[in-house]
């Protein structure tokens, strides 16, 4: 961004060298006490432990990281899906150090450098075809609030909303209320209507028309009332279910002509599905009017067509993002577009089908341990057993003691998400993580 000049230039080469040996031969800042200790102190200020003993000591290597003991993991978790290029990438970090290096660490909506324009503009220039403006913000549920702000004013005021079932799209107030989790906002009072329509399912022959059927119920009682139908083109926390371009296609054409808005909800799935966008990747641009992203953009951002352009006061706050995740994130798109990660040949579509025949074999090899594969690139899901919440987690806590990080999705059954950094990783960690599983089922 800034060229500082020829002395900075030398300063974060030889920041960067450090670093890389500092990686090379790392210490660790704690015991394994000190370790555990520091954890009971963060579970006692946030008032509840953290899923897994795991706190990073800053040095990480690709798909591993190095935890403050000195015990090296294999990360399929990603934080949730964020770290598409895994720990310690030397290019994400001399983008974030060139942006450290700014006069502001955050940036807003009344002033802002250039980073803000420029993310805008790498973002835009892949953005599905349609979308005019977009919005940044810092979390995936402030996007949500924003898009939920934006078809609401498009549809004067109608409060409505048409959903998915095992839908999931934050944890505001209002968000909340959308996800249908009840058990996520007990003691919450409902505020507005939300009505949900079957989602995609592989094994019932009759699902799309259910679905379609359902959808023409809701239209014909609430239409009027509705300010939007939000949707995950592939639904994150249910478990990375799938749906195909045919699913949605009848869906959609009933809302546009109801004149029911679509939003599309990619906070999960921008960067992860083969394209940077699901939109794309099941060709439904044509009926998006409103799209979110979030996780691996390092923030997040509204994108919506020229008529849901908001009114001046409708949306803002007092900041955009960070230097740093901007700059980074408009890197990781470069690099997402450049460097053979999407596409049918790119590396995502390349471990989706590896990770698909690690999972054919473990299937195989033990019958019933491993069943119920759904997903798409970067993020594909598996059942352990019977699919119990209790069978899963001691599954996903047996693989973080033996040094790979899983994490779960779905309720009743769950099962296990694999959130695969495929900026970095190799054919051989992937084995490695597979031999841990496989130990792990026995
Ligand atoms: C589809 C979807 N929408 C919204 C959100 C909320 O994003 P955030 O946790 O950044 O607020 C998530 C997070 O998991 C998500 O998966």
């Amino acid at each position: 961004m800034v060229f500082y000049g020829p002395k900075f230039e030398q300063g974060l080469r030889l920041l960067l060298e450090a670093i890389t040996e500092a990686t090379n031969a790392p210490k660790p800042p704690l015991s394994p006490a000190a370790m555990h200790e520091e954890l009971a102190e963060l579970a006692g200020l946030r008032g509840r432990p953290a899923f897994y003993p795991y706190l990073g000591s800053g040095i990480g290597r690709g798909a591993r990281a190095m935890l403050a003991d000195g015990r090296w993991v294999l990360d399929l978790a990603l934080g949730i899906g964020v770290h598409l290029f895994g720990h310690g990438n030397l290019d994400l970090i001399a983008t974030a150090l060139r942006a450290a290096a700014s006069d502001l660490v955050m940036q807003g909506n009344l002033i802002f450098n250039r980073e803000y324009n420029l993310l805008m503009k790498t973002l835009m220039a892949h953005a599905p075809a349609g979308m005019a403006h977009c919005w940044l913000s810092l979390s995936g549920a402030d996007a949500n609030e924003n898009a939920l702000k934006l078809v609401r004013q498009k549809r004067d005021g109608r409060p409505g909303i048409i959903a998915f079932r095992g839908c999931f799209h934050g944890r505001t107030s209002a968000m909340a209320e959308i996800t249908d989790r009840p058990d996520y906002r007990i003691g919450q009072p409902r505020t507005f209507p939300v009505t949900y329509i079957p989602f995609y399912n592989r094994h019932d022959p009759d699902s799309s028309a259910t679905a379609l059927r359902t959808l023409r119920q809701t239209i014909a009682h609430t239409g009027d009332q509705t300010a939007a139908m939000v949707v995950e083109l592939v639904q994150g926390e249910a478990g990375f279910v799938t749906a195909p371009r045919e699913f949605f296609v009848p869906l959609f054409e009933e809302c546009r002509a109801a004149g029911i808005p679509i939003w599309i909800d990619e906070i999960q799935t921008f960067a992860r599905v083969t394209e940077l966008f699901a939109t794309t990747l099941l060709g439904l641009a044509e009926y998006a009017d409103v799209i979110t992203i979030g996780k691996v953009f390092h923030g997040s951002a509204v994108l919506f067509r020229k008529e849901f352009a908001p009114d001046p006061a409708l949306i803002s706050g007092t900041y955009s993002g960070a230097t740093v995740p901007m700059a980074v994130a408009r890197r990781i798109i470069e690099k997402l577009t450049t460097e053979n990660i999407l596409g049918p040949q790119g590396r995502e579509s390349q471990l989706e089908r590896l990770t698909r025949d690690h999972l054919e074999r473990l299937s195989r090899s033990r019958p019933g341990a491993v069943s119920e594969v759904d997903g798409v690139g970067a993020m594909i899901a598996f059942r352990v057993g019977d699919g119990s919440i209790n069978r899963t987690r001691e599954f996903i806590k047996r693989c973080f003691d033996s040094g790979l990080i899983l994490y779960f999705g779905g309720h009743q059954p769950t099962c296990v998400r694999l959130f695969l950094p495929a900026g970095i990783l190799t054919e051989e960690e992937l084995a490695e993580a597979f031999q841990i599983m496989e130990r792990c089922l026995a």
